[in-house]
């Protein structure tokens, strides 16, 4: 690997909400025409992370780059311009009830392109035939399954044909074999468009297999990282807590409460 196959680098992110950190030195590397998966335990800032790269937040210190570009001096136009070669489907990605599957697919092409109406009719069917539904193009949402939901959602993800294409938790609520479609999907369409792939997950299994590269984060940091085979031989008791979904571990089941005496015991009825 050379480091010109380096899409995004994070170097020595700092980030806090309020005064609770939520990365201290976080370092990662992101490289292009990969699949990598960002795993870890709920709260543990996977979808900050997602965040920051897409400058929809800053860190407070720290630099993300994108491309080689340190994206904190981008101007508003260099950010748009790189927001839009940037796909995204989110956990609640959801699609406009009202539209067809095939307006929703469109829409972006409405809202971003001048595209006329043939092209849009064959730029979409494509889509949706990459996520093997185009035979679905007429259906309205409410018509669809869950795991079929989020393959329209991610036809629409890629209708703008996106260099990157990032997903936070694309396997939340969904049943086991639609797990392994979507999985499939997410390597299928990294090689087949020749893009890069980000995805957020704590389904270990899932994405674990499909995965060039995996980051567990834990505790604002890399806690492990590597390819699939090293992961399993990660001898860390957090991370074998993680890829083994153990409640006991180092990492705390409690999110930072208040004692719970004074809480409790403490706040005495008068
Ligand atoms: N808008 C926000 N304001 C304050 N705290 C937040 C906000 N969003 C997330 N957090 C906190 O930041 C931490 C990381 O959140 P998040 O990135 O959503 O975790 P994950 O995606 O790994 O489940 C959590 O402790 C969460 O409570
Ligand atoms: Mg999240």
């Amino acid at each position: 690997m050379t480091l010109s196959d380096t899409l995004i680098e994070l170097r020595d992110v700092d980030f806090s909400r309020g005064d609770r950190p939520i990365f201290r030195d976080l370092n990662l590397t992101i490289r292009s025409g990969e699949v990598t998966a960002i795993m870890g335990p709920s709260g543990t800032g996977k979808t900050t992370l997602l965040q920051l790269i897409t400058r929809q937040l800053s860190p407070d210190s720290g630099q993300v780059f994108v491309a080689g570009d340190d994206i904190a001096r981008y101007g508003i136009s260099e950010l748009y311009r790189m927001r839009q070669r940037m796909g995204m489907l989110f956990q609640n990605g959801a699609l406009l009830t009202d539209m067809s599957v095939f307006e929703n697919v469109a829409f972006p092409l409405r809202e971003h392109t001048k595209l006329g109406e043939r092209l849009i009719r064959n730029v979409v069917l494509l889509k949706l035939q990459a996520v093997g539904l185009r035979g679905a193009a007429g259906l309205m949402p409410s018509e669809l399954s869950g795991g079929m939901a989020r393959r329209v959602a991610l036809a629409r993800a890629i209708v703008m044909d996106p260099a990157l294409l990032i997903y936070d938790e694309p396997f939340v609520g969904l049943d086991p074999i639609s797990m392994g479609v979507i999985a499939k999907l997410i390597r299928q369409l990294n090689d087949a468009l020749g893009i890069t792939s980000i995805v957020v997950s704590h389904d270990v299994k899932e994405i674990g297999e499909v995965a060039d590269y995996s980051y567990v984060i834990a505790d604002g940091k890399v806690a492990a990282s590597g390819r699939p085979a090293q992961l399993r031989n990660e001898p860390s008791e957090l991370v074998r807590q993680f890829m083994l979904g153990l409640a006991d571990g180092p990492v705390a089941f409690h999110y930072d409460a208040p004692d719970i005496e004074e809480q409790f015991i403490g706040s005495k009825p008068d």
